[in-house]
């Protein structure tokens, strides 16, 4: 457990899967945490009491991120949750997958949605949340191993190389004001985004060769890790990418 006691930190799509286990984990360790979710009011609803449950402090903020109109909804709910304390932490977190965006499948149309919620939602949140934040501020940025590893889904890698880079200039701009910005990139991890891995022990155990620690992951191995980068202990790394995937592709299958 590192201490967040008395910070504040906002969790876009936090209401399932990776971004739901960041929340508790940050709210587990003293944060105030603003869960934010798009549509699904339910599985928000269970964040909340899953914290609440733990001894934790949380708020509700549902906002589209593929509409930029539905940032300022976003804004009124944290600021309002927040009630003149500052933003502490935030953590980019929400995206969509389509694996339809092969470079046969992809559209404009469907390039522009993605984008939209996995590039341009992070950039205009980072935009109106840097005024908020303190120095001490971590912004950590959720992206994925297909931007070094191959996949067929190219829309879905750009745009998490984009998200890459992000973190790097951002890092770099923000760093004289003490704000620490990284990447957490989670390797192959049980959530809604990979039904597929609860649904066949076959890919499972297809994916748990490609491991080093012979498993896939579950998010709460890649909250901690986001946990350690919002902490004090994570004050001297900024700019960085760490990959939490158990050894993902290392090398051939062990004997
Ligand atoms: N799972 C993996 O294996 C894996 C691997 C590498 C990287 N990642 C990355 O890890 C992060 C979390 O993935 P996950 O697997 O936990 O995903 P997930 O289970 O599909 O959950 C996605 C979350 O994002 C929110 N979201 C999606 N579209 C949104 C929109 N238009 N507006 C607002 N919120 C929206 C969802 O909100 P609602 O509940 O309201 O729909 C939900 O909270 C993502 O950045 C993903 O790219 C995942």
């Amino acid at each position: 457990m590192t201490d967040l006691t008395g910070r504040t930190a906002l969790v876009t799509g936090a209401s399932r899967g990776i971004g739901r286990a960041i929340a508790k984990r940050l709210a587990a360790d003293g944060a105030h945490v603003a869960v934010h979710y798009g549509t699904n009011e339910e599985a928000a609803a269970q964040t909340m009491a899953a914290i609440e449950e733990a001894g934790g402090q949380a708020f509700a903020v549902r906002a589209d991120l593929a509409e930029t109109s539905e940032l300022d909804t976003l804004f009124a709910g944290l600021e309002e949750g927040l009630a003149g304390r500052p933003l502490d932490i935030l953590v980019n977190n929400a995206a969509v997958i389509d694996y339809s965006g092969t470079i046969e499948g992809a559209t404009p149309d469907g390039f522009d949605r993605l984008f939209a919620v996995n590039v341009r939602a992070p950039l205009f949140l980072v935009q109106r949340a840097l005024p908020l934040m303190p120095a001490g501020g971590r912004i950590v940025n959720v992206s994925s191993g297909v931007t070094w590893f191959a996949t067929p889904d190219v829309v879905y890698s750009m745009s998490k190389g984009a998200l890459n880079v992000l973190t790097r200039s951002l890092a770099q701009t923000q760093g004289r004001r003490g704000i620490t910005v990284n990447t957490v990139s989670p390797g192959i991890t049980e959530t809604d985004m990979n039904s597929w891995l609860s649904q066949s022990p076959e890919a499972a155990r297809g994916v748990a060769n490609m491991v080093a620690l012979g498993r896939h992951g579950q998010p709460a191995d890649i909250a901690d890790a986001v946990a350690f980068f919002a902490s004090d202990d994570g004050r001297w790394v900024t700019g960085q990418t760490l990959e939490v995937n158990g050894g993902l592709l290392l090398g051939p299958p062990a004997a």
